[in-house]
């Protein structure tokens, strides 16, 4: 490996480089396109306290502009002999520009950028996790108003319980996603924090304005510690994993639940027969795959708080290079939940329901708990009434009413889905996506 940032007067061992970089190159391609506008930011900043000439800036952010096409365009690569994409965007501009490529390093160390191009892709999946989770919530809002006034069993110990309807439980998995996103709010708030002239992790001699790419690069505040700003690392992510876990994890209770509502003896929903797949031995087959492998990676998803936390557990103050192994886990996460809520999104769009479920009989016992209320609300004392309902279904003579006359706010009889989506509104403002979107194409405009 040639091209080391760091190569002095010896050659690394090359089965120490195979072991140090790893998968990491493979990781670095997720940041390339950050790691680019991070040096835009850094330049910027450079000259401004005098270390880069105006000439030399302009000439930079033009070669990192076509370095950033490059990337937009899919064809950015790391060369078979360039440690990590840091070194490859440096090698590529003193290629093109010469000892000016040399000079943009001053003030950095490749510990900050690795934080600020992992904090600005972060920022950026949120956003996007954000918009698929809204898109999944609109369906479920739909669905539950299309059957708000469709029964089904809710269950207890998985014993057929109460009275519960589709609208109900479309509207669940909604309010959930709802309350999902105040943890996806407070992971941006911590993510959107410029930890950049930190440096190696001790901040810098160069009389560094940080306030400065902090505006750049549309973050809300610095990191201000420089020694907190790389504690950060491994602390953002697993903050964001926490995050991207509580989503999983609605997500994937939501598709178990899916899958027992298909299942032949349940017969509450029915998936079109092109959504589902077959048996090479069973003719009649037809499994809601898609919901098995939605709770499986959303299962596998919700470990990844613990991953984080396993590989950065104990590790004092200061950069280490445990650090890097935190990326595999990572980075390919938001890729992940994201098909995970667009498949969730297009399957509950066609998932059809049984309004007819309740002509089993089988289901009536489930009125048990309205006869006794209706029978206290005229006087009967609660547990008499409940004794008499109790003997009428031990002797096989109960009578299910089964129409709901309630309407109180958050009953079968008002799913407050208005509520909901005003909660949802209310808890998607306020990550100021457009900010941080404004500063980066200003930053992308700002280069000839
Ligand atoms: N690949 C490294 C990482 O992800 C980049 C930072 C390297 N810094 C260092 N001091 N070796 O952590």
């Amino acid at each position: 490996m040639a091209n080391k940032l760091w190569e002095k007067d010896f050659e690394v061992n090359k089965e120490i480089e195979r072991f140090t970089v790893g998968r990491d190159r493979e990781m670095d391609l997720y940041l390339a396109k950050y790691d680019v506008l991070g040096s835009m930011a850094h330049i910027t900043m450079l000259e401004s306290i005098g270390l880069l000439t105006n000439d030399e800036l302009e000439k930079l952010l033009a070669e990192l502009r076509k370095i950033y096409t490059v990337c937009e365009e899919g064809k950015f690569v790391i060369e078979p002999d360039v440690e990590d994409v840091h070194s490859q965007v440096e090698l590529m501009l003193t290629r093109a520009l010469g000892d000016m490529g040399k000079k943009i390093h001053s003030g950095r160390s490749r510990n900050d950028q690795v934080l600020v191009d992992l904090k600005l892709f972060t920022r950026h999946e949120i956003r996007d996790i954000a918009d698929h989770v809204k898109i999944l919530f609109d369906e479920l809002i739909q669905k539950s108003n299309q059957y708000k006034d469709a029964l089904m069993p809710g269950y207890t110990h998985m014993q057929i319980a109460m009275p519960s309807s589709f609208g109900l439980w479309f509207g669940a998995y909604a309010e959930s996603l709802a309350d999902d996103m105040l943890f996806l709010q407070a992971a941006y708030k911590m993510t959107n924090r410029n930890p950049l002239g930190s440096a190696a992790g001790y901040g810098s001699s160069f009389p560094l304005n940080r306030q400065m790419t902090t505006d750049l690069l549309g973050f809300d505040t610095m990191d201000y510690n420089v020694v907190y700003a790389q504690m950060g690392r491994g602390k953002m992510e697993r903050n964001v994993a926490f995050a991207l876990a509580t989503i999983a994890g609605t997500l994937a209770k939501m598709a178990y639940d899916a899958c027992l509502m298909n299942c032949q003896n349940f017969g509450f929903i029915r998936l079109p027969k092109e959504c589902t797949t077959g048996s090479s031995i069973m003719p009649h087959k037809k499994n809601p795959d898609v919901f098995e492998l939605i709770r499986a990676k959303c299962n596998k998803l919700q470990s990844l708080p613990q991953q984080v936390m396993l590989i950065m557990n104990n590790l004092p103050t200061g950069y280490f290079r445990d650090l890097q192994e935190i990326k595999e886990v990572f980075l390919p996460a938001f890729g992940e939940l994201r098909d995970c809520l667009q498949m969730a999104a297009y399957i509950i769009n066609k998932m059809e329901v049984n309004e007819d479920i309740l002509d089993n009989p089988m289901y009536d016992p489930m009125f048990s708990v309205e006869e006794v209320n209706k029978l206290a609300a005229a006087g009967m004392p609660f547990r008499d009434a409940y004794k008499k309902v109790g003997l009428e279904i031990e002797r096989g003579t109960f009578h299910a009413d089964k129409a709901i006359h309630h309407t109180h706010e958050g009953s079968i009889g008002n799913l407050c889905n208005d509520r909901i989506v005003a909660l949802m509104e209310q808890n998607l403002h306020g990550f100021n996506f457009e900010r941080a979107e404004e500063a980066e194409q200003n930053l992308l405009d700002s280069c000839r």
